[in-house]
Parts: structure tokens; C-alpha cells; sequence
């Protein structure tokens, strides 16, 4: 089965066996299928976070799509709203929005799917999905059973949680429950969507003002896969103490960070990047976007090697210039 049109980095690559889930049924057909079931396995959302850069041989390509949406409780402390593991996530934003309900709208144009959207705990201009879960739907690759996950079980991290750890290939997200809280709150203290707002003379924002600001940003930063391929941040923003960034800021006092709550900082990798002089380069048919140098592109017909040599080459310059070593955000495979 080829690849390329399953992942947005447009890469060229292979799946000996993939098949297509539509509910938690067709999983445990798979499950007590006599050679499917016991095949390693790699689920595949939309195919938006992940690196091929070899053919899938050995395991079985599982692609999430269970689809629907609904509201299954709205009182006056939330509405509680239940999605398919295969609905685009993007959809999801709009669609809530649509019908009144703010507090995803900082997520919008974030590509993949819902049940991706827990994987790396997709965030955003001040909000992360875990902000916003309620719970999720798994189902076990060995015993075919269905659970429901509460969030506070997925071990939430920056980009990390407990599907990226010891479930990752054990169990498979069908759905999940998202909570939005009333009343209505903005999230609007992240730079880039202040100055949006006071530019256009929103004084006191609505979910749809923050949802257009979100649009509009990302428009301008991030390419869109159909034009250039692509996976969005290929790197995690570095985080480290105090002391560490003290030494960093001594040298290179321009560096942009964060300070976090619990006493560390959050390095911007894209400005360590730029530094470096890597934006906007390109290394063969790999290149770093010009408008955002944490988004790695395939200038047209790019291998997964290729991608991967451009990556290692900007690790090794940051590494040298800053001693730190950026890691990768999407699955290499
Ligand atoms: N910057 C540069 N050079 C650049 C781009 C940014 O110096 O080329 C500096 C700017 O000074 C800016 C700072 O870096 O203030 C942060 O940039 P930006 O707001 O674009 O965010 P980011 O930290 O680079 C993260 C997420 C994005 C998310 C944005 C907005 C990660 C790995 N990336 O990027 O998520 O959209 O914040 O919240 O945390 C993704 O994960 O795929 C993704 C696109």
C-alpha cells in the first residue's frame, strides 16, 4: 500500500499490510485475526506527526477512522462533547464553534485527528489539549477490550504523554471526550495573539476573534502541507534549569525563553535555529521554512533521508553553538 498521500511530509514510502478502522469492533476483528492479531502494530491518524523513512515490513498500519461527533451533556459548569478517533481535528474546533460552544478555538488549523490530539498532547498559543480532555477511548491490542481512560490517567506532558510511553503500539484511541468549561474564558496572553487583537481593535475577544487571530498567525507561519510538505515542529522546544539557561543567556543574551511554573525554562529551538543560520536553508531536498525555522519541508520529492540528514545537521550545529540537543517531535520511523 503506498504512503505518500497518508502523511503530510509527502514522503514516498510503503505498508506491506494496512487496514482501515471505522469502530471498536473492527479493532478486535483485528485483534482475533489469526495473523493480524499478533503482528506488531502502527496507528496511523492523519499521518501529520510521523517520518517514514523506510518501508513498513513488519507491522500491521492501522488507520483510525471512526468517525462522529457529539454533544452528550451541556449543563452550566460545561459541555461535554464526544468525537471519533478518525474525525480531522480541525473539524472538531470548527464544528464547536459552530454550535456556541468556545474553548478549543486556540487549537484551530492544528492538522491530524482527534485521536492523535492525545498522542503528543497537541498545543497551542497558551492552550493544550489536555486543558480540554475529559477522557479517552482505548482499545487493547492483545485482549480487544474497550476502556475509558480519564485524563488524568494519560500522564500529560509537553508533547508527551502515556500513548507516546508504555501504551504506544498496546492499544489503539477509537475517541475521545473533550470538557468545555462555562462560562467562557479567554486564552489570549500569548504574544503573537495579543498583538493580532489590539492590531485589529478586539478590545474583548470572543471565542470566533481568537479562533480568526489562531487562523491568521498560523496562515503566516506555518506552510501548508499541500503546497510544501511537511510535519510542523520537527523539533521540541528544549527545556532546562535555571542554572543551564543562566550559562546559555550569558553568552547568547538575545535568546528567546519561558519561564515555567515550575522553576525551569523553555528555550525557543526556532530562534536557537535561526541563530545557527538555518532558516530558510535548504540540504538537497530538505529545507528549514523561512517563515518559521522550527518546520522542516520537503522541497519536492524528499526521501525520509533526506528530511533526516537536514535534522541531524541542525542538532549537530546546536549542539556545538548551545550544547544542547534538540529532539525530534514527530514518530521517526
Ligand atoms: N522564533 C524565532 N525564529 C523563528 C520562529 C520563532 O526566533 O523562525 C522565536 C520568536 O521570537 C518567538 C518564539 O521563537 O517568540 C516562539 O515562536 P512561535 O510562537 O512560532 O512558537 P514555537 O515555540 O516555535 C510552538 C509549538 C507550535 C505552536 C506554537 C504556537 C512546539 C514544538 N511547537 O512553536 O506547535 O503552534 O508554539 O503556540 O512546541 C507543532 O507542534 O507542530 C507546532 C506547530
Amino acid at each position: 500500500v503506498p504512503l505518500r498521500a497518508l502523511n503530510t511530509f509527502g514522503i514516498e514510502a510503503r505498508a506491506r499490510r494496512l487496514v482501515r478502522i471505522r469502530s471498536a469492533r473492527d479493532v478486535r476483528q483485528v485483534v482475533d485475526h489469526p495473523e493480524l492479531g499478533r503482528a506488531p502494530k502502527f496507528i496511523l491518524g492523519g499521518g501529520s506527526n510521523v517520518l517514514f523513512t523506510k518501508d513498513v515490513c513488519d507491522a500491521l498500519v492501522v488507520k483510525m477512522e471512526v468517525r462522529g461527533i457529539r454533544v452528550v451533556e451541556d449543563d452550566a459548569r460545561a459541555t461535554l462533547i464526544e468525537v471519533g478517533g478518525g474525525e480531522s481535528w480541525h473539524d472538531v474546533v470548527t464544528w464547536t464553534l459552530a454550535q456556541g460552544f468556545g474553548g478549543l478555538e486556540n487549537l484551530a488549523l492544528i492538522p491530524g485527528t482527534a485521536g492523535a490530539a492525545p498522542v503528543q498532547n497537541i498545543g497551542a498559543y497558551g492552550l493544550e489539549l489536555s486543558d480540554r480532555l475529559e477522557s479517552v477511548d482505548v482499545v487493547d491490542f492483545v485482549t480487544g477490550r474497550s476502556a475509558t481512560l480519564p485524563a488524568a490517567h494519560c500522564r500529560f506532558g509537553y508533547r508527551d504523554s502515556i500513548f507516546k510511553r508504555e501504551l504506544a503500539g498496546k492499544s489503539v484511541i477509537t475517541g475521545i471526550r473533550l470538557r468545555l468549561p462555562k462560562p467562557w474564558v479567554p486564552v489570549a496572553g500569548y504574544a503573537d495573539v495579543e498583538r493580532w487583537l489590539q492590531r485589529e481593535g478586539i478590545g474583548q475577544p470572543s471565542p470566533q476573534t481568537i479562533f480568526d487571530a489562531v487562523c491568521a498567525i498560523r496562515r503566516s507561519k506555518l506552510p501548508d502541507p499541500a503546497q510544501w510538505g511537511n510535519a510542523g515542529s520537527f523539533f521540541k522546544n528544549p527545556v532546562v534549569n535555571r542554572t543551564i539557561r543562566n550559562e546559555i543567556l550569558e553568552e547568547h543574551p538575545d535568546i528567546v525563553s519561558y519561564p515555567l511554573e515550575d522553576g525551569t525554562y523553555k528555550l525557543a529551538a526556532a530562534w536557537m535555529i535561526a541563530a545557527c543560520g538555518w532558516k530558510g536553508q535548504d540540504l538537497g531536498k530538505a529545507g528549514v521554512h523561512a517563515q518559521q525555522a522550527l518546520v522542516l519541508v520537503n522541497r519536492g520529492g524528499a526521501s525520509g533521508a533526506d528530511i533526516l540528514a537536514l535534522a541531524h545537521a541542525i542538532q549537530d550545529s546546536v549542539r556545538r553553538k548551545f550544547g544542547l540537543t534538540l529532539e525530534p517531535e514527530p514518530v521517526i520511523v
